[in-house]
């Protein structure tokens, strides 16, 4: 008899929107607007810190909860940025914000608890809570909503065996930022039903001016429900050094360093000191990529307009959704035909749930040119199929 993979682990969803990358990586020339990275390098200033690290040597283990200045200076950009107060030791460091919400949810779920997503969600949360042996309960934020969450749908989903409510602001894939209102409303159903709340803000610092931060969770529900989860990834262009941060109750984060110390032992040493940086120096080029994603938006929008492509105006991250039913394709038939015939790569909507199954997810992290020339080429195949 040959061994066997664990059910739970084989019945796990894999990314649709990895799927997608791996399929792109072969064509060359291709168009690629389902890009969930930015298209800028690395601050300079933050890869020479990590240059330093690696010729002084400082390349050893640190404890698996992060260096301990590094969680200092988080405390302190929470405050300045998020304007939440919490302590060095309500910090956990993470293998980006992938693995905080990771940590979080294998910290509060047993087998068989039902967790509410937002529908369209981010596909890797449906991995992570397949994973823990979580079931994914969803609730909508649907276009007509400009993507806000369904308070009432989220409201009824919860059950007995409901133990924690994600939220996602910003969104991707929309790109959705919620108010302070709706973050009170969704902490007050959390409270009435004694829920965690998983607030995934990895793109905090990612949103339309005037503001330069978007709301967080845990200003405006009881901090002590709520786990958050950020990163390094977005706002400072450090997808692949692989660095994010998660603060909770000091009991929280210290059940979730049993998670990060079964998978990690500790963050990359030179990853952790390249982020003291990007937190101590220039932030400049946090201003200059926000600009060039709403600017990005911006033009898009015109576009898509000129073409009678509807879609969303996002506040924050960088994707909107296009709506592409008037060709009667369903987003991942169009998706594939666009690619093949086209040479454009978008994501599509059903990666992310059901709301979104009839949009294609633009990234705008990607040159002005090939965001007008991926969207004529969306518009040609809208238009040769709408009758
Ligand atoms: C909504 C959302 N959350 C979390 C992440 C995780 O980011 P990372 O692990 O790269 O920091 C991503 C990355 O694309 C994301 O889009």
């Amino acid at each position: 008899m040959s061994p066997s993979i664990a059910r739970h682990i084989s019945a796990a969803p894999t990314s649709g929107v990895r799927d997608i990358a791996a399929r792109v990586a072969s064509l060359p020339d291709c168009i690629r607007l389902e890009v969930g990275q930015p298209d800028f390098r690395t601050p300079q200033h933050i890869c020479d810190a990590a240059k330093r690290a690696i010729d002084e040597g400082r390349h050893g283990y640190t404890p698996t909860q992060g260096i301990g200045e590094l969680r200092e200076l988080i405390a302190a950009k929470v405050a300045k940025v998020n304007d939440l107060t919490i302590e060095p030791e309500q910090v956990l460091l993470g293998n980006g914000g992938t693995s905080l919400l990771a940590d979080a949810v294998l910290a509060t779920c047993e087998p068989g608890d039902e967790v509410l997503i937002p529908d369209p969600y981010w596909p890797t949360l449906r991995t992570i809570l397949a994973v823990a042996g979580a079931r994914a309960v969803r609730y909508s934020c649907r276009p007509e909503w400009d993507y806000q969450p369904d308070l009432d749908q989220l409201r009824d989903g919860v059950t007995p065996r409901t133990k924690a409510i994600v939220v996602n602001s910003p969104n991707n894939p929309t790109g959705a930022v919620y108010p302070a209102s709706t973050l009170a409303a969704i902490g007050e159903i959390a409270a009435a039903h004694g829920l965690w709340v998983i607030s995934d803000e990895c793109y905090d610092q990612i949103v339309a001016p005037p503001s330069t931060v978007a709301p967080s969770m845990a200003t405006f529900a009881d901090p002590d429900r709520v786990i958050t989860a950020m990163a390094f990834s977005k706002t400072y262009a450090m997808t692949g050094w692989r660095i994010g941060y998660g603060f909770a109750t000091t009991e929280a984060v210290s059940q979730m360093l049993k998670v990060a110390d079964a998978h990690n032992s500790c963050i990359n040493t030179i990853s952790q000191l390249a982020a003291i940086e990007a937190l101590t120096g220039p932030q400049d080029a946090v201003v200059t990529m926000n600009t060039a994603y709403r600017a990005r938006a911006e033009l898009a929008h015109r576009e898509l307009e000129a073409l009678g492509i509807p879609h969303n105006r996002p506040d924050g991250a960088f994707y909107l959704l296009a709506d592409i039913s008037a060709s009667h394709f369903g987003s991942a038939a169009f998706s594939a035909a666009l690619l093949r015939d086209h040479s454009v790569a978008v994501t599509p909507g059903s990666a992310f749930g059901s709301v979104s199954e009839k949009a294609v997810r633009i990234s705008l992290a990607s040159s002005e040119a090939d965001l007008v020339e991926g969207i004529h080429r969306i518009g040609k195949l809208v238009e040769a199929f709408a009758r």
